[in-house]
């Protein structure tokens, strides 16, 4: 990837490096999706001999990690997974998350279900007092779409379809704009609870274990 020339590349791209620290030999590693993580698959490629390989989230991530030559496994096929490395479009000072900007939040959410430890790197844009700001991205059944937008709006929120998106599932998003997100477990709770809904990009029950977050000159770790 070119060196970046702006300063929140340069701080996605030192979130991402501080993200190898983490990183033991013979580990298989779970790798998320975005601008951010492909800094991190790049950095990642630099050990590649150390590693086992990988878990993806995403087709565009499996395409970058074969790129370079790192073995993606079905996550099936492995048991555990210590360690898994991510962006986010939102983050707060207790962890909790919105993502899914990238369409990926279905596969995001599952491997970080099996992973022991979320690290989430992020550019310092990314940190929040409250979630919502961002329109939180929800992943439907495309025969659902209607009947789960009208049941956003009882919840308070303003649900735009994301035109011309395709999962990597084959399904549609909704990003919902307009939330008034002050107890983000509740509402990814309650949001998961509409039938259609694969997925919402709240990683609030379940958020990161630690951040790493750049301003481009100085990395800042939360947990
Ligand atoms: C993709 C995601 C990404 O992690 C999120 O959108 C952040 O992306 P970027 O690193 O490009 O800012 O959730 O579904």
């Amino acid at each position: 990837m070119a060196e970046p020339t702006n300063r929140q590349d340069r701080a996605k791209k030192q979130a991402a490096e501080a993200a190898i620290e983490f990183i033991q030999p013979g580990m298989i590693v779970g790798v998320g999706t975005g601008s951010t993580v492909n800094y991190f698959i790049d950095a990642l490629a630099n050990i590649k001999q150390e590693i086992e390989g990988a878990v993806s989230s995403s087709e565009a991530s499996t395409q970058r990690l074969k790129d370079h030559g790192i073995p993606v496994y079905d996550l099936n096929g492995v048991g555990a997974l210590q360690v898994y490395v991510d962006g986010a479009d939102e983050i707060t000072s207790q962890l909790h998350m919105i993502k899914g900007g990238g369409a990926a939040l279905t596969r995001e959410k599952i491997v970080a279900a099996v992973a022991e430890t979320f690290i989430c790197i992020t550019d310092d844009s990314k940190q929040v007092e409250m979630l919502g700001d961002f329109p939180l991205p929800v992943e439907v059944i495309p025969m659902a779409r209607s009947y789960v937008a009208r049941e956003i709006v009882k919840l308070g929120g303003d649900p735009v379809y994301r035109d011309g998106v395709v999962t990597d599932n084959g399904n549609v998003i909704l990003d919902v704009y307009n939330l008034h997100i002050d107890n983000p477990i509740e509402l990814e709770n309650k949001l998961n609870q509409i039938t259609g809904v694969v997925t919402n990009g709240l990683f609030a029950a379940r958020g990161a274990d630690i951040a790493l977050i750049s301003n481009g000159d100085t990395l800042t770790t939360l947990h």
